[in-house]
């Protein structure tokens, strides 16, 4: 089977997240990559792949020969006599609203036609389409990928596919923003990017212990908790272990679900078994505007320190090919580029390989939001 992603914003890191979960991935067009299944890829209850376990893409998709067909097939075998609601999107080059709009009168239109259920005419309303694509909030909104008799139908070029899979935008609202602890100063990883790292780390076979050795307020954690991983996390500040718990407290009262300590990183010796390091890394100071120079050499100074002495100090701890995927700070410099930390060949000295990825190169891995003066270089690595 043929899979469509449509792609996050920060294509390149969706891309290398796909990598590292499915075969095959192969970009479309600036928003979009087919992939295929592998025996270990994360997969729904329907055996197909999961959106929620995704963060960096917004829809997922399969391909299908006919739409008309394919709504026909699937409404006899529910034996759905419902209303039937169909939205269309097109990433084609051409696409336009009007286009989109066509498509989906000409379909339904045909689908009037026909005896899909059985004694009457279908009764079928289009979503109208203000762009050529639908958002990911209204085929969330009209529960296009949930309902039986609803389809979001994709049309590419000469391709189509129909929607498996929208981003739940309230559920990923929720877990940011309704956390009881909370802290404005270290900056929340937002958990679309949690989610990311943790695939980065792929393959993890469920229940494998993911340690957090920055875990602050416990975004890592918790999405690993949701992913069907044992989370582990440790971190310099009684305090911010205090608002994990806290967190995952809030999250979950199973017991012996997470497991959570005080420790510096450049030095703790963690509880065995590691199985994946996913964390972001300490960023340095917040900062509103671009830094001077002297201010970024010496937050630089402070990261790189910290950085280059977790590895070291985790290397012994970790059995070969053990993951490490790590959110890093780069600074917006006043000409508009970020400068990284390139500290990829010291890491690599300390007896790391830098995973590649076959569509992102490393210098794609960069996620931040536009004028964001501290960005996200993200890293990974796996032990010699
Ligand atoms: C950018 S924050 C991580 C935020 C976290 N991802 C979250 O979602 O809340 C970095 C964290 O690293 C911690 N930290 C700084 N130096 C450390 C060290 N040497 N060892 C362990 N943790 C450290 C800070 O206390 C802070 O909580």
């Amino acid at each position: 089977m043929n899979y469509l992603a449509v792609l996050g914003r920060q294509k390149n890191i969706s891309l290398a997240e796909l990598e590292s979960l499915f075969d095959k991935v192969t970009p479309l067009s600036p928003k979009l990559a087919t992939f295929s299944l592998t025996k270990i890829s994360p997969v729904n209850k329907a055996g197909e792949p999961d959106i929620n376990r995704l963060g960096g893409s917004l829809k997922l998709a399969k391909e299908i020969s006919d739409p008309l067909k394919y709504i026909i097939d699937d409404i006899k075998s529910k034996g759905y006599s419902g209303k039937i609601v169909i939205g269309i999107s097109d990433y084609s080059k051409k696409a336009s609203a009007r286009n989109s709009q066509k498509i989906a009168l000409t379909l339904k239109s045909k689908l009037r036609k026909t005896e899909v259920i059985p004694g009457k005419i279908p009764s079928v309303r289009i979503l109208s389409n203000k762009n050529a694509e639908l958002s990911s909030a209204t085929v969330y909104h009209n529960s296009l990928c949930s309902k039986s008799g609803h389809y979001e139908i994709i049309h590419f070029d000469k391709k189509w596919f129909v929607g498996i899979g929208v981003q739940n935008i309230n559920a990923y609202t929720a877990r940011d923003q309704a956390r009881p602890a909370r802290d404005a100063k270290v900056g929340m990883l937002p958990p679309k990017l949690a989610q990311i790292l943790i695939n980065l780390c792929s393959p993890l076979p469920a229940g494998t212990t993911i340690l957090d050795p920055f875990c602050g307020t416990g975004v890592v954690l918790q999405e690993a908790y949701l992913m069907g991983y044992k989370p582990y996390g440790t971190d310099l500040s009684d305090r911010m272990v205090e608002y994990s718990k806290r967190n995952m407290e809030w999250f979950t009262d199973e017991k012996g679900a997470f497991l959570l300590s005080q420790g510096d990183a450049t030095d703790f010796t963690w509880q065995q078994p590691i199985g994946a390091v996913a964390c972001e890394g300490y960023l340095g100071p917040p900062m509103s505007l671009s830094p001077a120079d002297i201010k970024m050499k010496s937050a630089m100074q402070e990261c790189k320190a910290i950085i280059i002495g977790f590895f070291k100090n985790i290397h012994p701890q970790i059995k070969s090919d053990t993951s490490i995927a790590m959110a890093i700070p780069a600074w917006l410099r006043p000409d508009g580029h970020y400068q990284r930390m390139n500290i990829l060949d010291e890491i690599e000295k300390l007896g790391y390989n830098v995973i590649k990825y076959k569509n992102a190169s490393q210098r794609d891995l960069l996620y931040y939001r536009e004028g964001q003066v501290v960005a996200r270089e993200i890293i990974v690595l796996r032990k010699k």
